[in-house]
């Protein structure tokens, strides 16, 4: 139970087709009859929905964000990408940025950090990932490589207001593991004193991500010093997305 703001990110990977649509009539109707103004719902469609979703939602709420984009704010020859202003264009709010299915495939602190820049100068709002592997996890390392991620990705950014973090252990994606409370707590409350002491930020928005579904979701939300979850494979049910709210506020 939790009485602070949260964020609710829907993060639809490389799932979805037009009529995909649909499945946000409940979560509309959710949104309208909650009035809450307790939380924030963000979905994140593969780009090719993004002007359907936005389109959808125009007169709620809920809003929109990208999962991705291209490090260069301007137009240009840059087959198969999108930048920040055409997110914009389609009325994302919102871009994740660092997740380590990108990471992964060969984005590293340097690229990122070009990307928020970008986004942040186009106003979109960033939810920045970071997150140890479990090799990384297994050799105590999951300090060292939060900082890195921080410090590197974050490098130049003097205003966190449009910044939301998200600790994503790469581990806990899609393998219905979670850290245990002790360790969320430790790695949460590292995150933040790095943020504070590196970038003189009084306040700082985490979120966390990893399996988040709705029989785990009151055991995350016992950590008060979480402000919302990103939501992968759980998000793509709009019943499943709509009991995690609901869970995190009885
Ligand atoms: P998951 O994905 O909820 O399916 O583990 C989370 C994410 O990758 O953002």
């Amino acid at each position: 139970m939790t009485n602070k703001y949260m964020y609710f990110v829907a993060n639809w990977k490389m799932f979805g087709e037009p009529k995909a649509v649909n499945s946000l009539n409940r979560v509309i109707k959710f949104s309208k009859q909650r009035k809450s103004n307790k939380f924030k719902l963000i979905y994140c469609p593969p780009y090719t929905l993004l002007n359907l979703f936005s389109k959808k939602l125009k007169k709620t709420k809920i809003d929109i964000g990208a999962q991705n984009c291209h490090q260069d704010n301007n137009f240009g020859a840059f087959t198969g990408s999108i930048n920040p202003q055409m997110l914009k264009s389609v009325g994302a709010n919102y871009v994740i940025l660092g997740h380590s299915e990108n990471r992964s495939s060969g984005e590293n602190d340097i690229l990122i950090n070009k990307k928020v820049k970008s986004s942040l100068n186009s106003n979109l709002k960033i939810i920045f990932c970071i997150g140890e592997t479990l090799l990384q996890k297994n050799n105590k390392l999951t300090h060292k490589v939060l900082k890195n991620q921080i410090i590197n990705g974050l490098k130049g950014i003097k205003e966190f207001n449009n910044v939301i973090l998200a600790y994503e252990p790469v581990w806990s994606i899609g393998s219905g593991l979670i850290p245990t409370i002790s360790d969320l707590k430790l790695n949460i409350n590292y995150i933040k004193n790095i943020v504070k002491k590196n970038f003189k930020v009084k306040k700082l928005k985490v979120i966390y991500g990893g399996s988040v579904n709705p029989k785990n979701v009151s055991e995350l939300n016992k950590i008060d010093i979480i402000d919302g979850f990103l939501v992968g494979s759980a998000s793509q049910d709009s019943k499943k997305f709509i009991d995690i709210v609901q869970k995190t506020f009885i």
